[in-house]
């Protein structure tokens, strides 16, 4: 049976971790996956976390099945940190799923089950493992134009205009913040005129939204979605608490369908615990449950609120110094962009053979598209890693 297989193509970011685990130079740098790290290096467990995992761990009776869309306190607390009062809350259905790599599947699965001729518009670049779960389930890929490399911004006129061509219950995947590759994000009134746009096609919006907390702050982060959930009559969401709140290996993810009232909510959310059904049954509990915890106790909240904040400054000095360092290095203010964009990512303008080289000659570890993880960076390796861009793309 395996004589004939061929190994699928690897993703570029999993590709990277490789490469990065089995270099043995001491001083190599990890801008690659998109993991939090403190300025020594670490990816900790948040002290938020451990005190829910110490309630939980006090408090638990039972490991027995929960339900298969997960539970109904998670789904509550994870809709109003998303959704605060943009919809009522009777016109959500929720499910729960490992990560948000978890919702975003189980979305295109109903999609695929429910208008398989629907055609998913892609902002280009996006997440690369958008284009593969989307070309896994045989569905159709459309790009739309949303990056200005010269500009370091979005290119708004470009996506409304080909949006425009969007037909009715076509699927159009945004991200809700901290845009992954390209940390360039949605003004306010982008939002207000892609539900112009909804109106105009009939298409649906689907917002993934992996990184809320980690651009602006936690309801600047929602704003866009909440003020499109507000305007439109359906919309998906895939959310992901890997990153804001340190969970990436224990898989806590949520899909949020925001539907007409009555039988339509209930017919989303059947349909989900359906597809968790066949994909894996139950969703995975802990992490969950440790989100649930967190949001329902004011003081755990406080706490989780404070270390979010201070990760989410740490990145936004590191993108200011390294602004700073690239321009003292190249005499320009070609890398201003930088300072600018919000999140983790931020996508330089290099080639592979370039990324290769900062790689091989300087144990620099960027993703091959040139997209680097800001959080990777510290005030020790940051005039190492100007010098070294400069150099490559002097
Ligand atoms: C990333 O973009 O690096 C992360 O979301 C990790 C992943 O699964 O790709």
């Amino acid at each position: 049976m395996f004589e004939t297989l061929t190994p699928p193509p690897q993703d570029r970011i999993i590709d990277i971790m490789g490469l990065y685990a089995a270099d043995a130079r001491p001083e190599k740098v990890d801008l690659g996956v998109g993991v939090y790290r403190t300025e020594g290096g670490r990816t900790p467990v948040m002290a938020a976390v451990k005190a829910a995992e110490a309630r939980i761990l006090q408090a638990q009776e039972s490991k027995g099945y929960v339900a298969l869309a997960g539970d109904a306190g998670f789904h509550a607390a994870m809709r109003g940190l998303i959704l605060g009062d943009a919809v009522t809350p009777e016109r959500v259905a929720a499910c729960a799923t490992p990560g948000g790599t978890g919702a975003i599947r189980q979305v295109l699965e109903m999609v695929q089950r429910l208008t398989p001729q629907a055609r998913i518009w892609v902002p280009s670049p996006s997440w690369p493992n958008h284009a593969a779960i989307i070309g896994h389930l045989g569905l159709t890929q459309v790009d739309y134009r949303y990056y200005d490399v010269d500009a370091g911004g979005v290119d708004r006129d470009g996506m409304l205009a080909d949006l425009a061509g969007a037909k009715r219950g076509d699927i159009v995947l945004l991200h809700g913040c901290c845009h992954n590759p390209t940390g360039a994000d949605l003004a306010a009134p982008d939002w207000v005129d892609l539900a112009d746009v909804f109106a105009a096609t009939g298409a649906i919006p689907f917002v993934d939204i992996a990184y809320q907390g980690f651009g602006d702050g936690l309801d600047e982060d929602a704003a866009g979605l909440r003020s499109l959930a507000a305007r439109v009559p359906e919309m998906l969401i895939a959310a992901s608490c890997s990153k804001n709140f340190g969970l990436y290996r224990e898989r806590v993810g949520i899909v949020l369908a925001v539907t007409d009232l009555g039988q339509a909510r209930a017919a989303a959310a059947a349909m989900l615990a359906h597809l968790n059904r066949q994909s894996y049954a139950f969703p995975p509990d802990h992490g969950a449950r440790v989100v649930e915890t967190i949001l329902t106790d004011a003081e755990l909240t406080a706490q989780w609120r404070a270390e979010l904040d201070a990760m989410r400054t740490r990145m936004t000095a590191n993108r200011r110094t390294l602004a700073e360092a690239l321009r003292a290095e190249t005499g320009s203010d070609r890398f201003g962009f930088v300072a600018a964009q919000r999140g983790m990512f931020s996508l330089l303008p290099v080639t592979e053979a370039q990324v290769a080289q900062l790689r091989e000659d300087h144990a620099i570890y960027l993703v091959s598209d040139g997209r680097m993880n800001v959080a990777g960076l510290t005030a020790e390796t940051i005039p190492r890693v100007a010098r070294a861009i400069a150099q490559v793309l002097a």
